[in-house]
């Protein structure tokens, strides 16, 4: 990837993508008039353009641009904090205090979710195996402005890293997360998340492996949470207990790791 300007910069933004050229290692080509299109077909390489309301990132194949925004999260955020209740909260049963490993970040909105409810007293840490995802993220999550202080906070105590979820969870100790949650990619064809839709190109479509759910129930000390197309035959293969919700193709199953009686 290359990060560029937009056609109509300050020194504010030069000074941001420069910045952001040197965290992420990524070359910084001044931008001189051209079009993306044509900054793209010169480097044949996605481009990261910094402008001076945010970045976008432009990936080479296709036409679609890609900007970081908290989407659904917002409207769940808002409701959480109404009090009301939320599919995932209620699943892996998030309790201020708490630990939240999200394996497939993706744009993070299931993270901002569980870091509503985790709160500062606890912690959520974000992987992410696709580069483009990874970097938009990250600097929205730190970034982006919601106008509400809550939800802001949420996103902001995020870790995360961009790094294979199996690889990760092989090197960590037992029981270090209460919680470890997956979001893979549906079989089928829904998505929530039009930004996802947009790039899915760019996307890591790596299958769920019992390898990655052996581990995630190694390191979770008490759930290990799988959400999915409620037709999806991973809920039985991996032997999570699948939570029917009547309303919604998507649906939450969970694999118990602690000694709870219900
Ligand atoms: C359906 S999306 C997750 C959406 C996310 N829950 C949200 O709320 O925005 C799945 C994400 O997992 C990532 N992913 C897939 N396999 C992965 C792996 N082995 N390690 C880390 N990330 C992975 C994909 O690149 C994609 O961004």
């Amino acid at each position: 990837m290359i990060v560029t300007t937009s056609g109509r910069y300050n020194q504010h933004t030069l000074q941001k993508a420069k910045n952001i050229a040197m965290r992420y290692e990524l070359i910084l080509i001044m931008r001189k008039k051209r079009s993306v299109k044509e900054i793209k077909e010169r480097y044949m390489d996605d481009v990261l353009v910094v402008g001076n309301d945010g970045i976008s990132i432009m990936p080479l194949s296709g036409d679609d641009t890609v900007k970081y925004h908290p989407n659904f999260s917002m409207v769940r955020g808002k409701r959480l904090l109404n009090n009301e209740n939320d599919a995932l909260v209620d699943a892996a049963e998030l309790k201020p205090g708490m630990s939240f490993l999200d394996c497939t970040m993706g744009l993070a909105a299931d993270s901002v979710i569980a870091s509503l409810a985790v709160g500062p007293s606890g912690r959520v840490t974000a992987l992410e195996q696709s580069f483009i995802l990874y970097l938009l993220a990250k600097e929205g999550l730190a970034s982006y402005d919601t106008n509400i202080e809550m939800i802001n906070d949420a996103m902001r105590a995020i870790e995360t890293v961009y790094q294979n979820h199996t690889a990760y969870l092989e090197k960590l100790p037992d029981n270090s997360f209460d919680i470890v949650y997956f979001d893979p990619m549906f079989d089928e064809e829904i998505t929530d998340s039009q930004s996802l839709r947009l790039i899915t190109e760019v996307t890591h479509t790596e299958t769920l492996s019992q390898k990655a759910i052996d581990e995630a129930k190694r390191v979770a000390a008490k759930k290990v949470v799988l959400k999915d197309h409620f037709r999806s035959s991973r809920f039985e293969q991996f032997g999570f207990m699948q939570q029917v919700r009547k309303t919604s193709k998507v649906h939450y199953g969970v694999i118990k790791t602690d000694s709870e009686v219900d």
